[in-house]
């Protein structure tokens, strides 16, 4: 393990099928005002939006609508919460729904007492609340962010063409988060095997970094040997409880801090699917799936021992008779095979990038140094083309 750490995560999880009757006990801890935040309309659709309207009622809370919370949540929207919650003085936020509206609640919840830009304040200048913090909740729908149970918030500005997302603190960390998988269930596929790539790639950036033996790694492997089972098992059956529940439980985990810990972080990955959502607004994790390829055969000569060990670990690729590049050539062919039977988008041109967008992209990347190419400007224009 690298460097010194502390570990500590302050989200309270409530998981299982049963598990939003829990909500009822995280209610007696906040006052009166609910800000209910919401997306496009599926939650009124499958009746979860029902059944927490109900359990908010019984507790005496005075209601308040969010809703549209769209995928990729923008600034403008974020601007329209911070008023709503002012004017309504509102004691707790609770989100119902996949990592937008998670994310678009913490947003509010710094913004709401906040006399600053919020937008400058936290998406350019990257500064931490120095105001009240309204508390968030969250019933989660869509599996795959992790932001349940982390600080992450990601903001989308079309206008400046950016999307950027500030890594919150533990006190803008849901206190509290409600995960029944079979509210999954409904998720269309396309959001279903996103959100599962989206998961696998949380886990690639913390896992392709550094050389020494560290027990993170070994977690890493074991997540996303579950991941790649249970989403094979819930492309098939969409209803099958137990894959579905794995997902669930194993996205929250790769990305809640803990197997980051006692290393670097790549995260290039995630850069370039932002630079590419701020100019396509397409789904998070097709944005992902579309550059991962081209980069880790971009990256693998600089991190060669890694890619072994995925490639035997993770893909049990047989080592035997087989030089390390032909063994890591297999782990990331592997990779691209389960890709392609989730249906997950593979080329930047299926996203609608064209090559005349590349430059724009590119100056949109914000570079990070923690993985194991450096990457300058023109590495990002090299993997852009070879995703196109
Ligand atoms: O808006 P509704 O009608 O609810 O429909 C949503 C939306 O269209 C739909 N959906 C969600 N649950 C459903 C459902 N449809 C049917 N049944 C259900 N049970 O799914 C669509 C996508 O939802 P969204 O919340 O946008 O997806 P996701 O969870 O992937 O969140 C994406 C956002 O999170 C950010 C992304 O950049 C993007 O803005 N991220 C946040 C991170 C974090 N907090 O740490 C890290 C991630 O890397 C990511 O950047
Ligand atoms: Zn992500």
């Amino acid at each position: 393990m690298l460097g010194n750490f502390s570990y500590h995560n302050p989200t309270k999880l409530y998981f299982g099928d049963d598990s939003l009757k829990f909500l009822n006990d995280e209610l007696k801890n906040y006052g009166d005002n609910v800000l209910l935040v919401y997306g496009g309309g599926s939650i009124k659709k499958n009746g979860i939006y029902d059944s927490v309207v109900e359990i908010l009622k019984s507790n005496g809370k005075n209601i308040f609508e969010d809703a549209g919370v769209m995928p990729n949540p923008t600034v403008e929207k974020l601007y329209e919460g911070v008023e709503i919650a002012r004017k309504n003085k509102v004691d707790l936020i609770l989100a119902v729904g996949g990592g937008s509206c998670c994310d678009y609640a913490k947003a509010v919840a710094v913004s709401a007492n906040c006399n600053e830009d919020p937008w400058q304040k936290y998406y350019i200048r990257f500064e931490e609340p120095d105001c009240e913090i309204i508390p968030v909740g969250c019933v989660l729908t869509m599996v795959g962010t992790g932001s349940e149970m982390n600080g992450g918030s990601v903001i989308t500005n079309h206008k400046e063409k950016l999307k950027i997302g500030h890594v919150f603190g533990d006190d803008v960390m849901p206190k509290f988060s409600i995960l029944n998988p079979k509210f999954t269930f409904s998720l269309p596929k396309y959001q279903m095997v996103a959100g599962c790539y989206d998961t696998f790639n949380h886990i690639c950036e913390q896992y392709f970094s550094d050389d020494d033996d560290n027990t993170s790694d070994y977690l890493s492997e074991g997540l996303m040997r579950s991941l790649i089972k249970s989403s094979r098992d819930a492309v098939v059956n969409p209803e099958n409880y137990e894959a579905r529940s794995n997902i669930m439980w194993t996205a929250t985990w790769a990305l809640n801090t803990l197997v980051a810990k006692g290393k670097s972080t790549d995260w290039m990955v995630h850069m370039l699917g932002q630079a590419v959502g701020a100019y396509t607004d397409a789904t998070h994790g097709m944005t992902l799936s579309a550059v991962s390829l081209a980069y880790y055969r971009y990256i693998m000569p600089y991190g060669i021992k890694k890619f072994v060990r995925f490639a035997t670990e993770v893909w049990k690729i047989n080592p035997d008779g087989k030089n390390d590049e032909q063994i890591a050539n297999e782990g990331l062919k592997a990779m691209e095979a389960w890709m392609k039977e989730l249906s997950l988008v593979l080329k930047l041109g299926d996203l609608g990038v064209s090559e005349e967008m590349i430059n724009g992209i590119a100056d949109a990347t914000i570079l990070l140094n923690g993985g194991y190419k450096k990457f300058d400007k023109n590495d990002v224009i090299n993997v852009l083309r070879a995703s196109l």
